[in-house]
């Protein structure tokens, strides 16, 4: 009995070492330590041996069975450690390997647009005003002069939300806002970009939704040469020092006399083109003084104040900045279109 222990150990510790994976192991495990495996059937026969030989082949039973455990606890400690460092090495990081570069944003163009106007009128004196989208009929049209049933109200067609709120159609309403704030007291020098909204159907000139400048400047002794000298510096400042300006004659409720402002065509040098329509002069911004009905309804004494008012659309300044043929390309979010003109 004592060898064929002895035996079974040997051949055990053999297994155990020469075991490649925890399930071999177990199996192992099971053979020689488990309630039927080899060392409980050599067992079985002890109750045939002397009462001296008895607990000499019970203590060897337990010591086979020590060791045998702790072989198996060893080899199955390696075997784990052997299974890591492979799945270590396997998905291990090639860190030389080159990354996905990161993706950077930048100001949407319109943005940089708008900033770029914000900021010469803020080195003019200028303040920055916004108002609601959600505007009363009053101040978008009511106190800007033009009263229900104006035939004018038809050059803005309007969403309508109740009788007597819409989504503005114009930054205008933020004139009579900023007036009644300033409680007939000037000099008001305000400059506001905003969202606005009108009733067309977009196609690649008309949009439902755009951006406006407004800017506003009252005050004593405001004259047509002070807002000509000022829509100069900005059509300069946009589009370059060797652009010549001209007023036309035009107009709107909210300003008499009204005017537009046109710029020199680059594009023929004045000969006529497809930009110009032939005219060798490009369409910029609405403007004029502030009609004194405006002024009274706004709290100012139009005997003493007078002011000038002129209302621009970036998406029209970026399209002929940059040669954008369509209006759409503003809101559609493209990224092939937007990073063109990301500064860095
Ligand atoms: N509000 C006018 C428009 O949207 C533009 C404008 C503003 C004209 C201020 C004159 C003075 O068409």
């Amino acid at each position: 009995m004592k060898e064929r222990l002895q035996q079974l150990k040997e051949e055990a510790l053999q297994q155990i070492q020469s075991s490649e994976d925890n399930k071999q192991l177990q199996d192992t495990r099971v053979y020689y330590l488990g309630k039927k495996g080899q060392i409980t059937e050599v067992l079985k026969g002890m109750g045939k041996l002397s009462k001296e030989e008895r607990p000499v082949i019970g203590q060897l039973a337990n010591e086979v069975r020590d060791t045998l455990t702790e072989a198996l606890e060893e080899k199955d400690a390696e075997l784990e450690a052997i299974k890591i460092n492979k799945q270590l090495r396997e998905e291990a990081v090639d860190v030389t390997l080159p990354g996905k570069p990161a993706q950077n944003g930048g100001p949407h163009l319109l943005m940089e647009v708008i900033r770029d106007i914000e900021d010469l009128f803020i080195s003019m004196g200028y303040q920055v005003a916004e108002g609601p989208e959600v505007e009363t009929d009053y101040y978008n049209f009511e106190a800007l002069n033009l009263p229900k049933g104006h035939p004018a109200r038809d050059m803005q067609d309007s969403f309508y939300i109740t009788e007597e709120l819409l989504m503005r159609t114009h930054t205008s309403p933020v004139q009579a806002r900023t007036m009644l704030a300033h409680e007939g007291r000037g000099p008001v020098k305000i400059i506001c970009p905003g969202k606005v909204y009108r009733r067309d159907t977009d196609d690649a000139t008309h949009s439902h939704q755009f951006t406006q400048i407004e800017g506003l400047y009252v005050d004593e002794n405001v004259r047509m040469s002070d807002l000509k000298g000022t829509l100069n510096a900005l059509a300069k400042h946009l589009f370059g020092e060797d652009r010549e300006i001209r007023l036309r004659p035009s107009f709107f409720p909210f300003t008499e006399p009204s005017v537009e402002l046109d710029i020199s065509c680059k594009v023929c040098g004045g000969e006529g083109c497809s930009v110009c329509k032939g005219t060798g002069w490009i369409e910029i911004l609405g403007a004029g003084l502030v009609h004194p009905n405006v002024l009274q309804k706004a709290g100012f004494d139009p005997e003493k104040y007078t002011g000038f008012a002129f209302g621009m659309g970036p998406e029209r300044i970026a399209m002929l900045k940059y040669g954008i043929e369509d209006i759409r390309h503003f809101y559609t979010n493209d990224v092939r279109f937007l990073k063109q003109f990301h500064k860095a």
